[in-house]
């Protein structure tokens, strides 16, 4: 059976700290040598593409960027045919897609590797980046505090997934109907030594946290929602004033794209505690080690 990974938790506590390992190896083998990949696009990428099309490259292998109207998953033709054939032609599988049943639906009949590359439930590489790049800045996360202040979302439930796998905190200030729900929570709990706690205000999840992350209020798929959002979300803007509530050197986190004046303020994304840039690198890093993974290096 191939491995697949669609969600942080297709990974134990170990394999996450293997996954990590990986992404700091210089070394790593050609695990594509001479063969495909293809990376299917239903929503645009900066980010994503880039570093997957690369990593693709630095480890042998051949990337096939596809946008998702070209192969038309259940309109042009069921997902399941679309993965059995492309399965035929790649050594490994790749998708960003609005619903995550169809990465779900993918990984279920394809004979290679498939890798999440977004969905409406999970952003995995970018969680971890996010804990590489915090690990670099901060050191060991055991036992720290991760504030997430914002929107509960893909990337939301990612990261607190990571960070609890690795025994980290996690301190969530979300508005009312954008958090995770009680029973979010508890799963959360469940999953490894780092507890997740809901602070409801922004000054309070910050509290003592040394990383403060934060994504757009308004996800790609949800632009009709856009201005009520806003509304909603007004006061959880991570500014200037609540980064001095944090922990002293508290970094600040985001996935990007990051829209200044609106989740956060320009001072804060472009200062001199903004690891953003650093995390939107490790992209790349966290690509390589998550195919390499996949492909069965250890
Ligand atoms: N952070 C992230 O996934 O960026 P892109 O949407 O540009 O790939
Ligand atoms: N939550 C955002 C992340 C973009 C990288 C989205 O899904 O659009």
């Amino acid at each position: 059976m191939p491995r697949h990974l669609l969600t942080i938790p297709d990974l134990s506590a170990a394999e996450l700290r293997t996954v990590l390992s990986l992404a700091q190896r210089a070394d790593l083998p050609r695990v594509l040598d001479g063969r495909g990949a293809a990376l299917i696009f239903e929503k645009p990428s900066n980010r994503t593409r880039h570093s997957m099309e690369m990593a693709v490259v630095q480890l042998g292998g051949h990337p096939v960027y596809t946008r998702g109207e070209e192969v038309g998953f259940d309109r042009r033709e069921p997902v399941e045919d679309v993965t059995r054939v492309m399965a035929g032609y790649h050594g490994l599988l790749a998708a960003r897609v609005f619903s995550h049943g169809v990465v779900e639906r993918m990984a279920a009949v394809s004979a290679v590797p498939v890798i999440n590359m977004l969905s409406d439930w999970a952003h995995p590489l970018q969680a971890l980046a996010d804990v590489l790049t915090m690990e670099q800045v901060h050191g060991d996360l055991r036992g720290r505090v991760v504030a997430w202040v914002g929107d509960y979302n893909n990337v939301a439930r990612s990261l607190a997934e990571a960070c609890v796998l690795l025994g980290a905190d996690v301190a969530l200030a979300c508005p009312n109907g954008y958090g995770a729900s009680a029973g979010e929570l508890e799963r959360l709990n469940l999953l490894g030594a780092g507890a997740v706690v809901d602070r409801r205000r922004p000054i309070d999840a910050v509290d003592g946290a040394i990383a403060v992350h934060t994504d757009t209020w308004t996800s790609m798929g949800q632009e009709a929602e856009k201005a009520e959002r806003e509304r909603a979300f007004e006061s959880y803007a991570v500014t200037a004033e609540l980064m001095a509530h944090a922990a002293g050197g508290a970094g600040f986190y985001h996935c990007m794209p990051a829209y200044r004046g609106v989740e956060v303020s320009a001072e804060v994304m472009d200062g001199a505690h903004s690891h953003a840039i650093a995390q939107a690198h490790n992209r790349l890093h966290a690509a390589r080690a998550a195919i390499a993974f996949v492909m069965g290096e250890r």
